[in-house]
């Protein structure tokens, strides 16, 4: 299985974004709103997630198939206990041509000056982390559990400190909510870290079927560069990465860079080159997928090696997944939730990643 595994549109498999739970300590309305994400919300039980070991048995086997880069998500991959475990071995993985993976992982930063140092040692190379404000009460607001944003801020610091950087931090946008923190987190970012930081505007995309999605609350990126390029001028950078999500725009001064992902207004579904693995063992083939492959039985039976590899190959094999430029076709609000559509339920962002 060394031969470069194309899917129906000729997309290649390189990166494996792997769920360790599917739990979070933030309510984040546009992810987990608290009315379902409530006390009597049924997670996945602790029988049906996946150990480290089977999660890097099959993380072995995709990187046979190409795979070079593994995105650790969740919920909040840091809840997963002793995560560092996992990265350890993960980090022992080799391509076929002798490489380690690209090691990385999203989080949305409450833990970090915890574990920091701990995550960097086990062999995370960089972390990517979430933060939608740097004005405290929009920030609160925002996560819905009061969550501070001096703590997230400190989570960064750490996470610097401990070579996790350079390191992007991820700002949903929501028209109405947080815009007027666009400004206030490009500049803090562009001044505070040299470089260090890039700071990326995501889309609210209308991912999953709890969240209420509404065109009208979406901010298109193009108005994101606007604002920020109306005061420190922006200048377009070529992709780093064929399939990458983000466009990049440089600051004209040299002040580093931003990125903007524009799910919504530009698709970016012809070059998407990402699997995605749940907690309990389904593989995904697109954020909007309403059903997954299951290897779990595969991993808990008596298959082999070469066994569950020729099912990823031929599942991979069978994907046309585009679900952004299907939905951009049909007419820019046709991703609004209506409650009486009979469509089946698309997966959690919780459940899946991001
Ligand atoms: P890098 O490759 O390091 O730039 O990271 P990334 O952009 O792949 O990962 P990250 O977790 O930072 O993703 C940022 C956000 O982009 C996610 O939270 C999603 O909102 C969005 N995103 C990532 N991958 C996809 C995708 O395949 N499709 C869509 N529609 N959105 C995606
Ligand atoms: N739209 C856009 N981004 C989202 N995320 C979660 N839900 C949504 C949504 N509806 C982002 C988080 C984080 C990443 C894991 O996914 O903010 O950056
Ligand atoms: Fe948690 Fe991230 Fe979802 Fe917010 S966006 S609820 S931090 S998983
Ligand atoms: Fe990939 Fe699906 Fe996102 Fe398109 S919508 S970029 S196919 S995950």
């Amino acid at each position: 299985a060394t031969g470069r595994l194309l899917d129906r549109l000729g997309r290649p498999l390189t990166d494996l974004r792997i769920s360790v739970t599917d739990r979070c300590n933030f309510r984040c309305s546009y992810c987990m709103p608290k009315d379902v994400f409530d006390k009597d919300y049924q997670y996945l039980p602790h029988s049906a997630l996946l150990s480290f070991e089977e999660m890097t048995r099959l993380a072995r086997l995709f990187a046979a198939h190409g795979v070079r880069k593994i995105r650790l998500t969740g919920g909040e991959p840091l809840l997963r206990k002793n995560i560092e475990a996992l990265i350890a071995q993960l980090s022992e993985i080799r391509t076929p041509g002798g490489e380690p993976l690209a090691l990385t992982l999203t989080t949305n930063g409450s833990l970090l000056q915890r574990k920091a140092a701990a995550l960097a040692a086990a062999g995370l190379q960089r972390v990517t982390v979430s933060l939608d404000s740097l004005d405290d009460a929009v920030f609160r607001h925002m996560n819905d559990v009061d969550f501070p944003v001096a703590d997230v801020l400190a989570g960064i610091e750490a996470a610097l400190a401990a070579g996790l950087g350079p390191l992007k931090v991820n700002m949903v946008v929501k028209r109405g909510t947080n815009e007027q923190e666009i400004l206030p987190m490009a500049r803090y970012f562009r001044d505070h870290h040299g470089g260090k930081v890039v700071l990326r505007f995501i889309e609210y995309m209308d991912v999953g079927a709890t969240n209420g999605w509404r065109m009208d609350e979406v901010l298109p990126s193009a108005e994101v560069v606007a604002r920020i390029g109306a005061e420190f001028p922006l200048v377009p950078l070529e992709p780093s990465a064929p399939g990458e999500t983000a466009q990049r725009w440089a600051y004209a001064d040299g002040g580093g860079e931003i990125g903007v992902i524009s799910s919504v207004t530009q698709a970016f579904c012809h070059d998407c080159s990402r699997a995605r693995l749940s907690t309990e063992g389904k593989l995904y083939l697109c954020l909007f997928a309403s059903a997954g492959h299951d290897l779990r039985p595969l991993l808990r039976g008596t298959a082999t090696d070469e066994d569950i590899g020729s099912a990823i190959g031929h599942i991979w094999q069978g994907r046309a997944d585009r679900y952004s430029e299907l939905r951009a076709l049909r007419g820019p609000d046709s991703g609004e939730h209506d409650a009486n559509d009979p469509a089946p339920r698309r997966v959690e962002m919780s459940y899946i990643g991001g």
